[in-house]
């Protein structure tokens, strides 16, 4: 299926408005000063090819959620068009849902229930066998670094970064062609966080993955991504490989320059405003 389409993900002119009233849940980042929408994603063009890891490299409010949530058909674009390997957001959604796969840090479990409780009822949904998903289900959450007893523990006993490995492993469960991947690694540890991004490269080699994920970390992208864009205030103000990046902003002490360095150049700012680690 699909085997023709060389572009997995193709997203033109996308807008995405709030209204000021909505944005309650983040009253602290409000930038509005009463005025009454948030243009939350700013006319972005991009396109990925198949099998490509993309990253979207931006600080807190940038709108990189929000992008992601358009793409998987959550939220309705003001403006724009996305088409999944071919398929229209809007018009096809079904056909978009069963090609894609979003990973976010607000992930829904049911918390009394174990890893593996919750990860076969997944697997359920999309019509995988017990018996195959179990052990697909082990294999994949030892692969992550979890142990084999911690698949058996309530959710709510775990801590968040687990609880994070967990949501991957439900992702990686029904073998997406697209993987949307909002924040994969934040908040996890320097281990865990080399666990997850071997796992995505694998997922990629060996599976004809797409991989779209975002990420405050210039390191992570640096390392995993085939090419960046990178978004402020919602808009696209960069997009290349890390290394045609960095070659765009020349050091005039001769230094290493890193992805840091690109975007404050290009955005006047630091991109961490906070470290959750
Ligand atoms: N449902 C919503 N209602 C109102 N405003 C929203 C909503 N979702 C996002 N926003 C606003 O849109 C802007 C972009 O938010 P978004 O969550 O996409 O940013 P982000 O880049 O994912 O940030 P973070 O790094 O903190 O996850 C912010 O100003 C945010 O307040
Ligand atoms: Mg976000």
């Amino acid at each position: 299926m699909h085997e023709h389409v060389k572009i997995a993900l193709e997203v033109h002119g996308l807008t995405k408005r709030f209204t000021k009233n909505e944005g309650f849940r983040w009253p602290w980042r409000r930038r509005d000063n009463g005025r009454r929408t948030i243009v939350a994603v700013d006319h972005v063009d991009f396109q990925v090819r198949r099998g490509e890891i993309f990253g979207i490299l931006g600080p807190n409010g940038s709108g990189k959620s929000t992008l992601v949530r358009c793409i998987a058909t959550l939220l309705i674009p003001d403006e724009g068009t996305i088409t999944v390997f071919g398929h229209d957001v809007l018009r096809e959604e079904m056909a978009v849902k069963r090609l894609i796969n979003r990973v976010s840090v607000e992930a829904s479990f049911f918390k009394k229930l174990t890893p593996m409780e919750n990860l076969l009822y997944g697997a359920r949904l999309y019509g995988l066998g017990a018996k195959e998903a179990r052990q697909r289900i082990l294999e994949i959450l030892t692969r992550l670094g979890l142990k084999r007893e911690d698949a058996f523990r309530p959710m709510e006993e775990m801590s968040r970064g687990m609880q994070q490995k967990v949501a991957i492993a439900r992702a990686f469960l029904t073998q997406p062609i697209l993987l949307l991947l909002d924040e994969p690694t934040t908040g996890l540890d320097p281990r865990s966080k080399r666990e997850v991004q071997t796992f995505i490269r694998e997922l990629r080699d060996t599976h004809d993955a797409t991989i779209l994920l975002t990420t405050h970390d210039m390191q992570e992208a640096d390392a995993l991504c085939d090419r960046v864009a990178i978004l402020d205030e919602g808009r696209i103000v960069a997009l290349d490989t890390p290394q045609g990046l960095k070659a765009q902003v020349a050091r005039a002490d001769d230094g290493e320059v890193t992805l840091e360095d690109v975007f404050m150049e290009l955005t006047g700012k630091r991109l961490r405003e906070e470290e959750t680690e």
